[in-house]
């Protein structure tokens, strides 16, 4: 029996994404690889319709590239009464040159000309893994209920974090302590329905 340990490619660059698993990852029994790693791997383009499908796009596409077992994430945010919009674009809304202070003024803009009061908004994460062939081998989704808070707070977090309250708190993820999104986040229960899946994999 081989005692080589496994390799996975956390398929992302999104250092704030890779520091929130860090508690997950360190339990894992791979050793870790992320796409700095891999300097010249080309950017697999985001070019499906749903968070499932760019996320099964990214895994298999990175795993095939570098011969690696693989899991990808996509992620974004949805706003109820702006059709789910930024959704899968949550990382280009507004264009590719705008910062995240932009971005969150023009969603605020926006909502704000709905009329709508309740704000309702959530986050949404789903994740791939694909083998070195590039076969899904498992997929799944997480999701964190919310709503959009009238100014940006707090600075903690990455992306979105200062305008979105989550479901019983009053404050943003850009307030709340990083701990308290660890826990409740789309990102941690979509990783959290995969771990029994990794922890029990075995190559074939
Ligand atoms: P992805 O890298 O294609 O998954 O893009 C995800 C984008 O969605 C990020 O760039 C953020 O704009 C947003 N996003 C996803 N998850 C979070 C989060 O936990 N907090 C804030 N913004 C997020």
């Amino acid at each position: 029996m081989s005692t080589e340990v496994q390799k996975l490619l956390i398929a992302t660059n999104n250092s704030g994404k890779i520091h929130e698993l860090r508690d997950f990852l360190d339990t894992l029994p791979f050793e870790l690889l992320n796409l700095s790693d891999f300097p010249d791997c080309a950017d697999v383009e985001e070019t499906g319709a749903t968070f499932a499908e760019n996320a099964q796009l990214k895994a298999s596409g990175y795993a095939m590239q570098t011969g690696l077992l693989s899991l990808a994430d996509d992620s974004g945010l949805e706003v109820e009464s702006l059709d789910g919009r930024p959704g899968v674009l949550s990382a280009r809304y507004g264009g590719p040159d705008t910062n995240f202070t932009q971005k969150m003024d023009l969603l605020l803009t926006e909502l704000n000309k709905t009329g709508d009061i309740i704000r309702s908004a959530r986050f949404v994460c789903s994740i791939a893994v694909a083998d070195s062939d590039g076969r899904i081998l498992s997929t799944s989704e997480g999701i964190c209920e919310g709503k959009i808070s009238s100014i940006p707070y707090g600075s903690g977090g990455f992306g979105y974090d200062p305008i979105f309250i989550p479901e019983g708190y009053e404050q943003t993820f850009g307030e709340l302590n990083e701990r308290v999104k660890q826990k409740i986040s789309h990102r941690f229960r979509a990783f959290e329905e995969i771990i029994p899946f990794l922890r029990h994999f075995e190559a074939v």
